[in-house]
């Protein structure tokens, strides 16, 4: 009893100066494994006289249950601190630079246009916002007088969460959005992200429109004229000319597209080797937008906002980012904007 007694202070001793998990594992067998000491003295128990049979029984298996919960206890104790160790040395400061440092990226070609864009109507004296995404169908559609069964509502035109929310066709929902929060007169450009359905080398499912809205006592059509040619000349050059064709869009009466002078061919549709100029197709003309006068019916939507039809009247636009992008840096295929690929993207850094 006395050499158990030896032997459990010597392993608790081990046990407690173990440094490792394995140094564990290794007392483990030694103290607790079939061939220990103490193992071998709990199966010859029955050799032992009757009356120290019991005494020395509970002796050692006392020393061994005491033995286990010291080893288990040590074996959290180490692996905590092996953790604790391996998290300091793994450490990695992410805000350290890369090696070899990474060069400074640039804006993509689509934020550089709308931030151009944004800059030249900022500079006339518009306000900029950008509203949801996710938006109503009554900003969407409705309240920009498309009647109930018009066909640019049907599901396959947009993305629909519900039966009355979708993501917007076109910034024109901020239209109404604006004229709610702010009374007349009011000049705002909104851009943003906009989706519809459609997937193909001029259309993709998300793609970027800039709108225009003006709102005041005796705007003509004439004014959204000089606008737009003064945005024409700050974008594609001090010589180009504007063009308004009639066209219709449900928001404005009357709808007007604007075309701009092609900048490659000057106008004239032929390039100087006397061939056809494939940018604007010979016709000397580029479309870059729609436009008009606001539909009267879109201001009776906030006629309590302070927009009487009869007093007010203005103009709106809408035109395609992308589309502005592709005509002045020649960019044939819109998907490619959204490629990720960066032979492309660092062509316009
Ligand atoms: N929302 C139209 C579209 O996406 C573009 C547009 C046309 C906007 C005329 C306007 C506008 O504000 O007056 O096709």
């Amino acid at each position: 009893m006395a050499d158990l007694d030896s032997l459990r202070t010597e392993a608790e001793a081990a046990i407690a100066a173990a440094g490792s998990s394995a140094e564990l594992e290794e007392l483990r067998v030694r103290y607790l494994g079939r061939k220990s000491e103490l193992t071998q003295t709990l199966r010859s128990i029955g050799e032992l006289p009757p009356e120290q049979r019991g005494p020395v029984g509970k002796q050692a298996n006392q020393a061994r249950v005491a033995l286990e919960s010291l080893l288990e206890e040590r074996t959290r104790e180490l692996r905590d601190a092996e953790l604790e160790r391996r998290l300091v040395a793994d450490r990695v400061d992410v805000t350290l630079p890369g090696d070899p440092p990474e060069p400074v990226g640039s804006l993509h070609l689509i934020t550089q246009t709308r931030r151009e864009i944004e800059d030249f109507f900022v500079g006339m004296g518009f306000l900029v916002e950008h509203g949801p995404e996710v938006e109503w169908d009554y900003y969407n559609f409705t309240a920009l007088n498309y009647m109930p069964g018009h066909p640019a509502r049907m599901l396959q035109d947009t993305f629909y969460l519900s039966a009355d929310v979708l993501l917007r066709t076109h910034t024109s929902p901020m239209q109404v959005r604006v004229m709610e929060a702010h009374e007349p007169p009011i000049y705002y450009v909104f851009t943003g992200k906009t989706y519809r359905r459609d997937n193909d080398a001029t259309h993709t499912p998300m793609f970027h429109q800039c709108e225009g809205l003006a709102i005041d006592e005796d705007l003509t059509l004439g004014d959204l004229q000089g606008v737009l040619l003064a945005f024409a000349r700050s974008m594609f050059g001090p010589e180009r000319a504007v063009r308004l064709r009639p066209h219709f869009f449900p928001f404005t009466e009357p709808s007007i597209e604007c075309d701009v002078s092609c900048f490659q061919c000057g106008g004239s549709g032929v390039l100087r080797d006397g061939s056809r100029d494939p940018l604007c197709k010979g016709e000397g003309w580029l479309e870059i937008l729609g436009a008009g006068m606001v539909d009267p019916n879109v201001l009776g939507f906030v006629a309590d906002n302070g927009y009487d039809p009869e007093r007010w009247q203005g103009w709106a636009w809408g035109m395609g980012i992308e589309r502005i992008a592709m005509l002045k840096h020649g960019v044939t295929d819109l998907r490619m904007f959204f490629d990720n690929d960066l032979r492309f993207a660092e062509q316009f850094r």
